[in-house]
């Protein structure tokens, strides 16, 4: 392994940037080893510098597992797993809010990542949260009654028809994706397959009800779920340059995309690597 190669961590909780290592190329299974370490102890991973076409970008994804084809967003012409998004006056983003990727599906998705094309000349900024910090961050009487309690997740939460009807083509393709992801339940609390971490996994962005509650109860628990987990002590902010990749495990974050930026546009691709059916486990 390179001498060059570094891992700085950003905070306590979540994050890290690392250097030495070119991720367009083909990885060693040394290299391909510490990044899923660093990503179990950091969450989220930062990369400078990694030019990386939609095809290259698949073959990386693709080192972690099979890859998920989004039912609604755009993709990269040549690559059908690469997300395009491309957000501008024209065409506001629709991740301006705390999410955990693709949770209205059985097995959600492991990790994303994520490649910066085109920026705005200021902001859009992404921040992450960890789950894993905000579950720690809650009493033991609520961790203890969360641990039994499952999430109800809704795609038409963040993908509502109204967003999805530009043309008629358009509008069946929002359909079918709608009739397909019918909502479904995860845990709240969601035990990590591999480090068996404990972490929050309910997201402003997919989470409707806890369907194990009275309405109001639901309605005021998710309503402290959700400020809980958007704490400042469990982020971090990433300001991205070009040709940054960052690189997340979607188990136990979450993540917000700062809209600061219209009227500018901004560009970015995504391949997410599909996980398992998440499960709650008592430590
Ligand atoms: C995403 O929401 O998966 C992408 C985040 C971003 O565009 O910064």
């Amino acid at each position: 392994m390179s001498n060059s190669l570094r891992i700085t961590p950003l905070g306590p909780h979540i994050g890290a940037e690392i250097s030495g290592l070119t991720l367009a190329e083909p990885l060693s299974g040394q290299l391909f080893e510490l990044i899923q370490q660093a990503l179990l102890t950091h969450q989220v991973l930062f990369f400078r510098e990694q030019p990386i076409t939609p095809l290259s970008q698949r073959a990386l994804a693709h080192r972690f597992g099979d890859l998920h084809i989004h039912p609604v967003y755009p993709h990269a012409p040549e690559a059908e797993e690469i997300i395009v998004l491309d957000t501008h006056h024209d065409n506001p983003p629709d991740n301006d809010n705390w999410h955990t990727d693709v949770t209205f599906i059985e097995t959600p998705p492991a990790l994303a990542i994520l490649a910066a094309k085109q920026l705005p000349p200021v902001g859009g900024d992404t921040l992450w949260a960890s789950g894993i910090a905000a579950f720690e961050g809650l009493s033991p009487q609520l961790q203890q009654l969360l641990a039994g309690l499952e999430a109800e997740h809704d795609f038409t939460k963040s993908f509502p028809a109204h967003r999805h009807n530009a043309s008629p083509a358009e509008y069946r393709r929002w359909q079918e994706a709608a009739a397909r992801h019918p909502p479904l339940r995860h845990p709240v609390v969601r035990t990590h397959p591999l480090s068996g971490r404990q972490a929050l996994f309910v997201n402003e962005g997919f989470t409707t009800r806890l369907p194990n509650l009275p309405t109001q109860e639901s309605e005021a628990l998710l309503a402290f779920l959700f400020r809980h987990i958007a704490r400042p002590e469990y982020q971090v902010r990433w300001r991205w340059r070009e040709n940054d990749i960052a690189i997340w495990d979607n188990r136990v974050t979450q993540h917000y995309a700062n809209a600061d930026y219209l009227p500018a546009r901004r560009i970015m691709h995504r391949a997410t690597v599909l996980g398992d059916k998440p499960f709650w486990r008592a430590s």
